[in-house]
């Protein structure tokens, strides 16, 4: 199957990055967002960006309205029915990501794919909800998604081969390069990364040094783009502490213990910089 249309579950960070990926590779896109508010809002986001990236000279203005013409929102599941392949990207709650992908198996066409780009969860959690589990891994993409190149893909002990070429042929159509990699709790990326986030807001509690000092010493030291409180906020905090969560649960390890600063931020609402205010100060 030829993956032409793609329907994209949640409209946050990635929702909406992922978006303007598939777009750009061609693909017709619609995103199912919860409320008109926020579907409105990805379509605005991106035909700023793409107003921007005219302005830049990196696309014509003609590219970018032949991008922007491919991309609707809904509030429907059932807009969703003839898409080829589905990806979630809501909120990294198990229980919320079951119950959508037991609903979107009553709705959408049967030999459509689904794919979750979920940070850490059990994808086959997800496939077993439906009645096409072997139609159903984990497609990861990395934030901002039009940005990074990596793409890890997840095969649950459910998926068939072909489900996996399939969407190894979309991510390299989305100029992607992507990785496949087994079902188990942060996959490679985040399993590596999360102990190094999760120490990094340790020292700070323990006031080695400022963040800013941590932040500049990672770079400076490691030749890291950015430092691990930039790159928290980046991420989200709320999706930083549900991943630790995850990792904890799966392996048990001390250093996938969340740091009590993390969880205490986030209860404060500090989420980083979807909130304006994280480990840094965005509202100035
Ligand atoms: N932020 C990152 O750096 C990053 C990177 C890769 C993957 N991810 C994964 O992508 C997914 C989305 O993360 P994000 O960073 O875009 O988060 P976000 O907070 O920006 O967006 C979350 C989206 O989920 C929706 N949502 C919240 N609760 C919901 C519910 N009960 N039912 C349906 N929709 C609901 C929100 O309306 C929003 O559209 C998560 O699984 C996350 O782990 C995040």
């Amino acid at each position: 199957m030829t993956i032409n249309k793609v329907g994209i579950l949640g409209s946050g960070i990635m929702g909406s990055g992922i978006a303007e990926v598939a777009a750009t590779a061609g693909a017709t896109v619609i995103v199912r967002s919860r409320s008109e508010a926020t579907a409105d809002g990805m379509i605005v986001g991106l035909e700023k960006l793409l107003a921007k990236q005219v302005e830049r000279g990196k696309k014509t203005q003609d590219e970018a309205d032949a991008i922007r013409s491919r991309v609707s929102a809904t509030t429907l599941l059932e807009d969703l029915a003839d898409c080829d392949l589905i990806i979630e990207s809501v909120v990294e709650d198990l229980d919320v990501k079951k119950a959508l992908f037991a609903e979107l198996d009553r709705h959408i066409k049967a030999d459509a794919i689904f794919a979750t780009n979920t940070s850490t969860l059990p994808v086959v959690e997800m496939a077993v909800q439906t009645a096409r589990p072997e139609r159903v891994c984990g497609v990861h993409f990395f934030n901002p998604a039009p940005a990074m190149s990596l793409v890890e893909i997840v095969r649950p002990l459910t998926a068939s081969d072909e489900t996996i070429k399939e969407v190894v042929e979309f991510a390299l159509a989305c100029g992607k390069e992507p990785v496949e990699v087994k079902d188990q709790a942060g996959f490679i990326v985040n399993a590596l990364l999360f102990p190094y986030l999760n120490n990094a807001i340790r020292l700070l509690e323990q006031q080695v040094a400022t963040k800013e000092g941590i932040d500049t010493a990672m770079k400076g030291g490691c030749g890291f783009p950015m430092g691990p409180f930039a790159l928290l906020d980046l991420v989200g905090l709320d999706t930083s502490l549900a991943i630790l969560e995850a990792l904890y649960a799966e392996f048990g390890d001390h250093n996938f213990t969340p740091a009590p600063l993390l969880k205490r931020m986030v209860a404060a609402g500090q989420l980083g910089r979807k909130s304006g205010h994280g480990f840094y100060d965005y509202r100035k």
